[in-house]
């Protein structure tokens, strides 16, 4: 007879239906690649009166976690209800209770991964967390193991499809205002950020409080896992610096356009000399660049090792069927351990300490919207005051003034310079009695 790995699911949403779905039709193939039978034994829910989309055997479903944590017929509890808390909770004790965890967690293996990994390691445990990062992109496996000979310089990623899918729907909404325009049409309204999340969320890609995704934590979360991987370090989301979508006007992805550029979220950690750098940002990335082409609900993430060179992962980030990819692959490599006698785990823990970095170290280009009154010398005192903390112009473009209002727009692209300088550059020039307005400041990334 086949052997059984007990499995308990605490959560059956979309994430723990995939799986317990998965576990269901696929039972034949996953035992013969284990060697051992993968039995869903509980799977805890908060309302066990709701309708499911998958249908478990009878006495399966509970409404209590203590029920699947104490049963000791289960080895290995999936945690796949989100949050900090109680699933921090839940995942200690069930490591408490000797059993391995599978999670697909960002926020809390961001947080606390490092101690929670250390805790199960000390038990001879161990916790697996793909779908965390990706859905069902391969990211955690090949950052733990299968680029482990390398240094790993840069991870740079587009890692939040709700936010990718609003860029992207705001970036087409520029090109076809531009066009209107080219035929002497004014476009009405449109293409704004407000507009683009509620298509977003009629359309399912946006949840209801989109908070997360469009500030940017959501993303933070997962570079941070990332960048604590990859460079073998602490990186905590709170140190990765975080700016989200909400204040992206029509305007610059027609500029962006117009400059051969797209505006993406970008979640980026660099190795430096000094230190780590790590950022989520929308940001203007060439439209040349793979990134950038990466599109609607899809992530991508490049990574850069010596050894390597550049790796490109790309896929659905999100959703039932990927995620429960993931989270499927960590059961089958724990029940397969499970089967080998449980040997010690291979412990993974940062190495060292290495300094994260404050972003005015940062050296980039940046593209600039100023709103100035429509008056000569306008641009001298810009430049001057640009000038004033070494930043140099690489380009400049003023855009159609505001009869009423006597104003106009200077779009500028300046040369690579150091963050902190052109922080004070801005402070400069929005104090000047020309300037009605600094409108828009992005980094050129690539
Ligand atoms: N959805 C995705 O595409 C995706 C992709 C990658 C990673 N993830 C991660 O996967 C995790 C789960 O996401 P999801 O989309 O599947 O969430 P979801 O659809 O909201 O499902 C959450 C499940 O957890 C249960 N639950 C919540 N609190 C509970 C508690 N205190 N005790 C017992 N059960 C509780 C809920 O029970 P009821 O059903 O009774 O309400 C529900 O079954 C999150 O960490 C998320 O970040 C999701």
């Amino acid at each position: 007879m086949t052997r059984e790995i007990g499995v308990g699911l605490i959560g059956l949403g979309v994430v723990g239906g995939g799986v317990a779905r998965a576990l269901l039709e696929r039972g034949d193939y996953f035992a013969r690649q284990v060697g051992a039978s993968l039995v869903v034994r509980r799977a805890a829910v908060r309302d066990i009166s709701k309708r499911r989309a998958v249908e478990l055997p009878t006495g399966v479903l509970t409404d209590s976690v203590d029920a699947v944590i104490a049963d000791p017929s289960i080895d290995i509890v999936v945690e796949v209800i989100g949050g900090e808390e109680p699933a921090g909770t839940f995942i200690r004790q069930a490591l408490a209770a000797g059993k391995h965890v599978v999670t697909a967690n960002k926020e809390l293996m961001a947080k606390s991964g490092p101690e929670l990994l250390a805790d199960a390691h000390k038990r001879g445990l161990d916790i697996m967390f793909e779908a965390s990062v990706g859905g069902g992109i391969p990211l955690i496996a090949p950052l733990r193991r299968d680029l482990l000979a390398n240094k790993i310089s840069s991870i740079r990623a587009i890692i939040n499809g709700t936010t990718n899918y609003i860029l992207a729907s705001m970036t087409s909404a520029g090109a076809v205002a531009e066009a209107l325009r080219q035929q002497g049409i004014e476009p009405t309204g449109g293409g704004g950020f407000e507009e683009a999340l509620a298509a977003a969320q009629e359309l399912g890609y946006a949840e209801t409080d989109p908070t997360n995704d469009v500030e940017g934590y959501d993303a933070a979360y997962k570079l941070a896992i990332m960048a604590t991987l990859g460079f073998r370090t602490r990186v905590r989301p709170s140190q990765v610096h975080t700016e989200g979508i909400t204040k992206l006007t029509a305007r610059d992805f027609q500029y962006a356009q117009e400059l051969g550029y797209v505006i993406k979220l970008l979640a980026i950690a660099e190795r430096t000399e000094g230190g780590i750098l790590a950022r989520v940002a929308p940001a203007f990335i060439p439209a040349s660049e793979p990134l950038a082409k990466v599109d609607g609900v899809y992530n991508a993430v490049q990574i850069v090792g010596d050894l390597t060179g550049t790796v490109l992962f790309q896929g659905r980030g999100a959703g039932a069927d990927p995620t429960s990819s993931a989270v499927v692959a960590d059961l089958l490599d724990l029940s397969h351990a499970i089967v080998q006698g449980n040997r010690e785990r291979k412990y993974w823990g940062p190495e060292g300490d290495v300094p994260i970095l404050g972003l005015e170290v940062l050296e980039t280009r940046y593209y600039i919207r100023v709103s100035v009154k429509d008056q000569p010398g306008v641009l001298a005192q810009i430049a001057q005051s640009l000038g004033n903390h070494a930043v140099s112009i690489a380009a400049v473009n003023q855009k159609e003034a505001d009869a009423n209002e006597q104003t106009a727009e200077l779009v500028i692209m300046t040369h690579r310079a150091r963050e902190g300088a052109m922080r004070s550059a801005l402070q400069e020039i929005a104090a000047l009695p020309v300037v009605a307005g600094v409108s828009a400041f992005l980094r050129v990334e690539g």
